[in-house]
């Protein structure tokens, strides 16, 4: 195999998108590093890693601490000697209207989603240049592009790492590095139950919001439950930004068939269109 060994990197493996996308990487060759948050966490990766027969080391990494991010991108090219690829997946939601949300909640999501994914990514390209090859790959969002009622937060976080990975595309590509971005639509993960991230005052009864936003709360539960893009669909596209010998720009990845009626009840229907038909811009299912 091409890739045998070769060392990526992928932040929040704890659950969801990222642990999917750690195994399906590792069961491919790849030598993974997975980050997790919290140190006890460790064993869920080890555990599924055993399970999917995939070569997989866990690290642990909070991308709110420079410290943290630090430490482990040093121990992790200590080991591997390098690293090709970067998989900017961790990131938390922020659920609630404008006005109920407060700046401690807005800091703790701009922390973690942005001013983190640029903390690790420019830990990682001093190695990658020095290389001349690479490729960051970046977990953003369809609400990357369309925002989506009581999103507000969580979509100005994505649209700004649209901003981010265009814009470093266009900066690290003389040094033989690739910026990707991947558009995942809604995928069943504990990112709709236990990290929901509903703010304090989205159904507070004397928010003016409380009653519609559990409305659409309520269409975006069926959403999830509708839709049929699973966490294998990310990871297949993760690999293969990381192995085609030239990548798009960005990958959407919803399955065509669960663009149901709650899922266009969410993003208005030109939107859509809009987003489809963009410039560089590939659906990879
Ligand atoms: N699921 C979807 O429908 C969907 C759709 C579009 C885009 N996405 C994006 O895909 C990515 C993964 O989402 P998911 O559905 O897999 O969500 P998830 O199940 O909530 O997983 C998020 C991961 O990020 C980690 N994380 C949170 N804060 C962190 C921090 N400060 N430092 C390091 N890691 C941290 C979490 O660790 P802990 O367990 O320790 O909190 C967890 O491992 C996210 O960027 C999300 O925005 C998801």
């Amino acid at each position: 195999m091409p890739f045998d060994g070769t060392p990526v990197l992928v932040t929040g493996c704890s659950t969801g998108l990222g642990l999917e996308t750690a195994m399906y990487l590792g069961a491919r060759g790849f030598q993974v590093f997975a980050t997790v948050r919290k140190p006890g966490d460790e064993d869920i990766v080890q555990v599924a890693a055993r399970d999917h027969g995939a070569r997989v080391k866990v690290v642990q990494l909070d991308l709110t601490r420079a410290d943290s991010i630090a430490r482990s991108i040093h121990d992790i090219v200590d080991q591997a000697g390098g690293l090709y690829g970067l998989i900017n997946n961790a990131g938390i939601a922020l659920r609630g209207c404008v006005e109920d949300l407060t700046n401690a909640e807005l800091r703790l999501l701009f922390e973690t989603n942005v001013i983190g994914t640029f903390g690790v990514t420019r830990a990682v390209l001093p190695y990658m240049r020095r290389a001349r090859r690479g490729r960051i790959v970046t977990i953003s969002s369809v609400g990357g592009r369309i925002a989506t009622f009581g999103l507000s937060a969580y979509c100005a976080s994505k649209f700004a790492l649209e901003g981010f990975g265009e814009a470093l595309a266009l900066e690290v590509e003389s040094f033989g590095i690739r910026s990707v971005l991947i558009e995942p639509g809604i995928v069943h993960t504990s990112r709709w139950d236990i990290n929901r991230g509903n703010a304090v005052g989205a159904l507070d009864p004397r928010s003016a919001y409380a009653e519609i936003f559990r409305r659409h709360e309520a269409v975006a539960d069926a959403a999830v439950e509708r839709s049929r893009t699973r966490p294998s669909d990310v990871a297949r596209a993760v690999h293969r930004a990381l192995t085609v010998p030239n990548p798009a720009m960005r990958y959407v990845q919803q399955c065509a068939t669960s663009w149901g009626a709650p899922l266009i009840s969410l993003f208005c229907c030109g939107a859509i269109c809009r987003m489809r038909s963009s410039k560089g811009c590939t659906s990879v299912v």
